[in-house]
């Protein structure tokens, strides 16, 4: 067993920022402007913030207080709060959905790292950024390459601890990202055409929403907050008493909110502006953004760093994906923690491999007519994260009970006050809406 102090946060801000480190990554730039671009837009945009703040804000409220008052790995958690129940199967679905979203995050991060290098110099007008991310994505060897650079980066940092690791990344390197975006926003505004990127991205047209909307905005608000799986559970099992987890969690997913909209203002308006289409899937982001940085002084230059930058964005949330993981085999199987590391890294890299492939040597594979990619971001995503959560907040209203919640949330007293409205929200509210809009979701993308 594990007999070796547990790692705290060496503050509260240094939790928050690790907290918003795991938040803040592909799903705000990437999987946020693709996901928002299929399913037409603001109306899309305006669900996903309902979801936010009226589901995903007090999830993480109750994941970081599990992990808080357990002091444990998402299995280890439930275990010790109903022991002898079979309620730790939620903990355990939670390192399951780890391992799916790692092994094709590392993929998208590795497309990420790879055009980190291409800025140099790539990005000039007239350039045709289709064709190029097109090539990159159908080579076989380089995204394997790609993703297996990222991978090694992400167990590297994880094996070397929780505040050396972790917290010292995540400190720096989020407010450089944040100007760098900011940047992108003025550019992306200001080029000729702009006004109907704008337009898509704040007008909502709600003749266009169906289930499928839903599922996928409540999707992507669990995959942006990282919740519903454990991952806040792993981090706040890390946070002391002496830190407040009602305000802290509001932080964080304020910073989170915040990114992913200014996202979608240094995207969407240059999307229109280049004649590209908003539906165009998982390159959009890829395929955009250097358009905007090739009509930009010194575009190469700021290529360069918004990429690197998003590659650490990816990163400080991967490692949150692979410490869920590695959490469980030290507290649970008695393991070190440079073997989990290891080892949970191989076997990630090995179950990335499908989707590294799906646009070369497996294009021909199709599952609902998903590429491997979106299958695995779908199922991940849209399936297991909202199903970790739905059961994470029965847990937390019948079992564990919303007294304890509460009691854990409100110490020591923060601004944001846990009173007698969150025993609603985690006894009826979320697990009403994620299930209806789960069971609604699943209808209409597959049999409509
Ligand atoms: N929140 C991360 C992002 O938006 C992804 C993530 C999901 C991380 C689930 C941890 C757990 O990129």
């Amino acid at each position: 067993m594990n007999n070796g102090h547990r790692e705290q946060w060496a503050s509260r801000i240094g939790f928050i920022l690790a907290a918003a480190g795991s938040a803040v990554g592909l799903g705000n730039i990437w999987r946020f402007s693709y996901v928002a671009g299929e399913q037409g837009g603001a109306a899309f945009v305006f669900i996903y913030l309902i979801a936010i703040l009226l589901i995903g804000y007090p999830l993480m409220v109750t994941e970081i207080a599990i992990g808080r008052k357990t002091q444990k790995n998402p299995i280890g958690a439930f275990k010790s709060l109903a022991p002898d129940t079979p309620w730790w199967i939620v903990g355990a679905l939670g390192v399951l959905t780890a391992f799916v979203i790692l092994s094709f995050y590392s993929v998208v991060a590795g497309w990420s790292l790879a055009y980190t290098f291409k800025a140099f110099g790539g990005f000039v007008p007239g350039l045709d950024y289709e064709g190029i991310f097109i090539s990159h994505i159908t080579d076989v060897y380089m995204p394997i390459f790609w993703h297996a650079a990222f991978m090694i980066l992400t167990l590297v940092i994880i094996a070397s601890g929780v505040v050396k690791g972790i917290q010292r990344w995540s400190k720096v390197l989020m407010p450089l990202l944040f100007a760098i975006l900011l940047a992108l926003v003025v550019r992306g505004l200001t080029l000729e055409g702009a006004g109907a990127g704008v337009a898509f991205y704040l007008t909502p047209d709600f003749t266009e929403i169906s289930g499928e909307t839903f599922l996928t905005a409540l999707g992507q608000a669990f995959f942006t907050l990282s919740l519903g799986m454990g991952a806040l559970i792993t981090y706040g099992s890390y946070l002391s008493q002496k830190e407040n987890v009602s305000d802290s969690a509001g932080w964080v997913v304020g910073m989170d909110t915040l990114v992913a909209l200014l996202a979608g203002f240094a995207i969407f308006p240059a999307v229109f502006a280049i004649g590209f289409d908003p539906a165009g899937g998982v390159g959009l982001a890829f395929i955009t953004l250097p358009a905007v940085f090739a009509e930009m002084p010194l575009g190469g230059l700021f290529g360069f760093l918004f990429f690197l930058l998003l590659t650490i964005a990816a990163l400080t949330s991967a490692i949150s994906l692979l410490e869920v993981v590695v959490a469980w085999l030290i507290d649970e199987k008695g393991w070190d923690r440079l073997k989990a590391s290891m080892l949970m890294g191989l076997i990630i890299f090995v179950v990335g491999l499908p989707p590294t492939l799906g646009y070369s040597v497996l294009s021909g594979v199709t599952i609902f007519g998903m590429d491997i990619l979106d299958t695995y971001d779908f199922l991940s995503g849209n399936i297991l994260l909202p199903l970790g959560g739905l059961l994470t907040s029965i847990f937390a209203g019948y079992i564990w009970r919303a007294k304890s919640v509460i009691d854990e949330a409100n110490n020591p007293k923060g601004k944001i006050v846990f009173g007698q409205w969150y025993g609603y929200v985690i006894q009826y509210l979320l697990p009403l809406a994620i299930g209806a809009v789960l069971i609604w979701g699943i209808i209409s993308t597959f049999i409509e």
